[in-house]
């Protein structure tokens, strides 16, 4: 970490107190403008679920991007944070009556996971157009949760069902306008992005009718140091072919869009903790800190890696700890059997790479406050723009 920047958390640190999340506006900005970059035929709609605060919100808004919601909350919040209802999608399974129907109510482009919501939305006539989620057999991601492509996947509508979905929008008067996938979530490897978004452009060329073409999120960032990051260089330069010989054969206008959520703003954010207390066992030797998974929760859900640094320290004796937080479970350990320079109590740790599902998958498990979030300016200034997501939740 550059020293600047260390010098930036460790102030903020002092100024708000621990545990608090600190988001870097300029990242943030960098991330949209390289997507903006690779891909100028793709119409970015940004996954709320990975951020939703909504100074964040507003700087991917600022950005010219659109916003992908996955409840009415999540709707409520990029609406507050000043996206137009054109710019929204909405994509949610096992969803009830009213919660679709709000979702239709809102403006956004709706895409229908599964033939009952088709069915339902048919019923209940709520627009003459739908987009459909598909689910094409191609899945990937960091861990078996979030890869929501395949058979074990809850997610879409399959191959198989398609024959079905068509029979079901005839019966309604619907025309299938918009076709929708995402595969899962920090995929590293762009191969399998181009194949799921290849498929897709196979599948689509059977609707006629199809003129909005989503290929999800899932875009991953690098979190472990022998991580390589997504060549988005080739991956573009290989989609962009396919684009076009779509538009080319099909000879109509289609509007090509991708959801990414983590990738705009996981490296943007870091967890500040504080040593609270060290223990040593047998096997390892425990640094205690003022936060748990209640406030980031990736590494017990998911067993993910984030990198961790010593912020008070930037020399002197190394060793190997394992960073464990303050919530009544075995499994609250942020990182296992870390090497970096022996803490003491009081000492600031760095929880990296935190920006995308931390915050907005915090609790209040154990009756804890989460914590605060501080936005670093472009200017250098840092400034709260912590919020209460009760505001927005339903
Ligand atoms: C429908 C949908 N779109 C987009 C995303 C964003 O994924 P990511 O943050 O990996 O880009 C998700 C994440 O789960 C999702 O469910």
């Amino acid at each position: 970490m550059a020293n600047t920047e260390r010098a930036v958390l460790i102030q903020a640190a002092k100024r708000f107190g621990t545990p608090v999340y600190v988001y870097n506006q300029e990242k943030i900005e960098d991330q949209c403008k390289k997507l903006k970059k690779y891909f100028p035929y793709i119409t970015f709609h940004y996954a709320v679920k990975a951020n939703a605060n909504p100074q964040v919100l507003r700087i991917i808004r600022a950005q010219g991007f659109g916003a992908e919601g996955v409840s009415g909350g999540e709707l409520a919040a990029a609406s507050a944070a000043g996206f137009k209802a054109k710019d929204l999608s909405f994509t949610c399974s096992n969803l009830k009556e009213d919660e679709l129907r709000d979702a239709a109510a809102s403006g956004a482009r709706v895409h229908l996971d599964s033939l009952k919501q088709l069915e339902t939305w048919g019923r209940l006539q709520l627009g003459s157009e739908v987009s459909l989620r598909l689910n094409q057999g191609i899945g990937a991601g960091h861990h078996k949760h979030v890869i929501t492509g395949g058979p074990d996947s809850k997610f879409g509508i399959g191959l198989s069902d398609i024959s079905e979905a068509r029979q079901i929008a005839v019966r309604h008067g619907l025309q299938i306008t918009g076709l929708q996938q995402h595969i899962g979530s920090n995929a590293l490897d762009e191969s399998v992005l181009l194949k799921a978004a290849v498929r897709l452009l196979k599948t689509a060329a059977q609707f006629e009718n199809v003129s909005h073409i989503d290929f999800g999120g899932g875009l991953g960032v690098p979190y472990k140091p022998t991580e390589a990051p997504l060549d988005l260089a080739s991956f573009s330069k290989a989609l962009v072919t396919h684009v076009r010989a779509f538009r080319e054969k099909q000879g109509r206008d289609v509007e090509f869009a991708m959801e990414p959520g983590r990738f705009l703003v996981a490296e943007a954010g870091s967890l500040l903790v504080s040593v609270t207390d060290m223990k040593e066992t047998s096997r390892h030797q425990f640094v205690g800190v003022d936060s748990g998974f209640n406030h980031l929760l990736r590494p017990a859900l998911y067993a993910s890696y984030h990198p961790i640094e010593n912020l008070s320290r930037t020399k002197g004796k190394k060793g190997s700890f394992s960073i464990a937080g303050n919530v009544c479970e075995s499994g609250d350990v942020f990182a296992t059997d870390r090497e970096m320079f022996v803490p003491e109590v009081g000492d600031v740790l760095a929880i990296r790479n935190a920006g995308a599902y931390g915050f907005s998958m915090a609790s209040r498990y154990n009756l804890r406050t989460p914590p605060k979030e501080i936005l670093m300016t472009k200017e250098g200034k840092s400034k709260d723009v912590s919020f209460d997501s009760a505001e927005f939740a339903r």
